[in-house]
């Protein structure tokens, strides 16, 4: 009875040594199998409007709506450890304060293979506006697509899958005093 238990206790001592290794495995493969996808991002137009604060009606603030398109083969993210890809678009911009700032403006998340071929004619998902409520003295943003890559087994890893090529310029159309 004794060396039965201890037998089925050394088997699955054995098993879960074999599990792990096979996870490490799996893991360290998709830090070897990594791709780097590049696409194109062209911004459209970024246009800031004057609109009203929440709650606050005789507050003013400036918005910018951001008219993108995005051209982004991803396919090769997905192998066997893909559980899901986080993508994200992000404005880049140094306010009149100097203060570098990243605003995430537009996201999707894409579970399926068949869903990793982007293409996207759209505006921001988030509203877009600074802390000092202006964009009017800010000369340029730059934008830029990028992902992470959520694994079955192991860690997140993160990229850029597509930037615009020059800095884009604020295009003020209704501005606050
Ligand atoms: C935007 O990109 C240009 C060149 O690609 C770079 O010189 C500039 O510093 C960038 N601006 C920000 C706010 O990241």
């Amino acid at each position: 009875m004794h060396s039965i238990i201890s037998r089925v206790n050394n088997v699955s001592a054995f098993l879960s040594t074999c599990m792990m290794c096979l996870l490490g495995a799996i893991a360290l493969s998709s830090f070897l199998f990594t791709a780097d996808p590049k696409g194109e991002l062209t911004i459209a137009a970024v246009k800031v409007y004057n609109a009203k604060v929440p709650r606050y009606p005789r507050r003013k603030q400036e918005m910018a709506f951001v008219n993108f398109d995005l051209k982004a083969d991803l396919t090769p993210l997905f192998n066997w450890n893909t559980k899901q890809l986080f993508l994200y678009l992000e404005a880049e911009y140094v306010n009149t304060e100097g203060v570098h700032n990243e605003v995430v403006i537009w996201d999707r998340i894409v579970r399926r293979k068949e869903d990793a071929l982007i293409k996207v004619s759209g505006k921001n998902k988030y509203a877009f506006r600074d802390f000092s409520r202006k964009f009017k003295d800010i000369p340029t943003s730059n934008y830029t697509l990028k992902y992470s890559v959520m694994p079955y087994v192991g860690l997140l890893t993160w990229g850029e899958a597509a930037t615009t090529l020059e800095p884009v310029e604020f295009h003020v159309e209704d501005h606050i005093s």
